[in-house]
């Protein structure tokens, strides 16, 4: 979710990192959250570290991620050896939009992809929030109060569609039933990004995912986009092939590390 306000001192920003509260993601998961940025140019680790987790333990914060390039295995490293979990590794994939648009079939069989409106809400709550299994909320949901990680899909759900939390969202409808959402929005010019997109698991394999992306592509081609960026758990097979399959390719790989104050462990 997005972060809400800011947190960080002269120390922090000279030594690298900085600390930034999610109030959202707070109240949703039951537990004080926040998101960590580090400076990647900074040379020594092992300050960054040590300062880092006074910062941490001194503050409110009870639970905190960071997200780093895989390749930055030193800073990674560092930060596992002060107590941070490795709780997702993520596939970041691009596509150029032309072939988006070609590599997928034009016509699936029953399948209506629409403007998601404030009467698909409801629907997609119920049938698609539950399905992110493979993200991080539902691996630590033990540090989180019950039912959180699905109520922080129904939020995001709600948001991208009454709140403007994405620039533009589709449905995918079957026989009139809402079945699959995909968000999208502009990065900067020129590359377009999907930050979120399910399906009913009753529907799956049906091309659901595929018409999403089709249409989308035509909006982000009528925005000017000549790439989209998607990401996706490194675990999670059936949307790695599915975004191989419309036209994207990897190309980076980016790791989530997550610290628990210790008391909640
Ligand atoms: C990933 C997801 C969106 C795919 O949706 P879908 O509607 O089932 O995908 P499609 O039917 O359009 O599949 C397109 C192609 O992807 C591949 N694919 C999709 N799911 C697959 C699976 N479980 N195993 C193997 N290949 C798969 C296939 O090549 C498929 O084409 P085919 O059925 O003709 O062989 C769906 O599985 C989902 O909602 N998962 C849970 C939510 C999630 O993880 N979202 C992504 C978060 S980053």
């Amino acid at each position: 979710m997005k972060e809400c306000d800011h947190l960080t001192n002269s120390e922090e920003s000279k030594v690298g990192y900085s600390i930034h509260p999610l109030a959202i993601d707070t109240e949703i998961l039951g537990i004080n959250t926040a998101k960590i940025q580090i400076d990647l140019s900074v040379v020594d680790h092992t300050k960054l570290a040590n300062s880092l987790i006074k910062s941490l333990n001194g503050s409110e914060v009870e639970y905190a991620t960071v997200r780093l390039p895989i390749s930055n295995d030193e800073m990674v490293n560092e930060l596992k050896q002060h107590g941070f979990v490795e709780v997702e590794n993520y596939l970041i994939k691009i596509a150029k939009i032309e072939d988006l648009s070609g590599k997928i079939p034009k016509y699936i069989n029953g399948i209506v992809v629409k403007t998601a409106t404030n009467g698909d809400i409801d629907e997609l709550q119920k049938t698609v929030a539950p399905t992110f299994t493979h993200s991080r909320f539902f691996k630590d949901s033990h540090y989180f109060t019950e039912g959180a990680p699905v109520r922080m899909y129904e939020e995001w759900i709600k948001n991208s569609i009454t709140s403007g939390l994405a620039d533009f969202v589709f449905v995918a409808k079957l026989k009139n039933q809402a079945v699959g959402i995909l968000t999208a929005e502009m990065d900067k010019e020129g590359l377009g990004h999907i930050p979120l997109v399910g399906v009913h698991d009753k529907h799956r394999r049906k091309g659901v995912a595929s018409g999403l992306t089709r249409v989308a592509a035509h909006w982000f081609k009528s925005q000017g986009a000549t790439r989209v960026r998607i990401e996706t758990q490194a675990d999670n097979e059936a949307a790695d092939l599915a975004y191989k399959k419309a036209g994207f390719n990897t190309v980076d790989t980016m790791v989530t590390l997550r610290w628990a104050k210790e008391n909640r462990n």
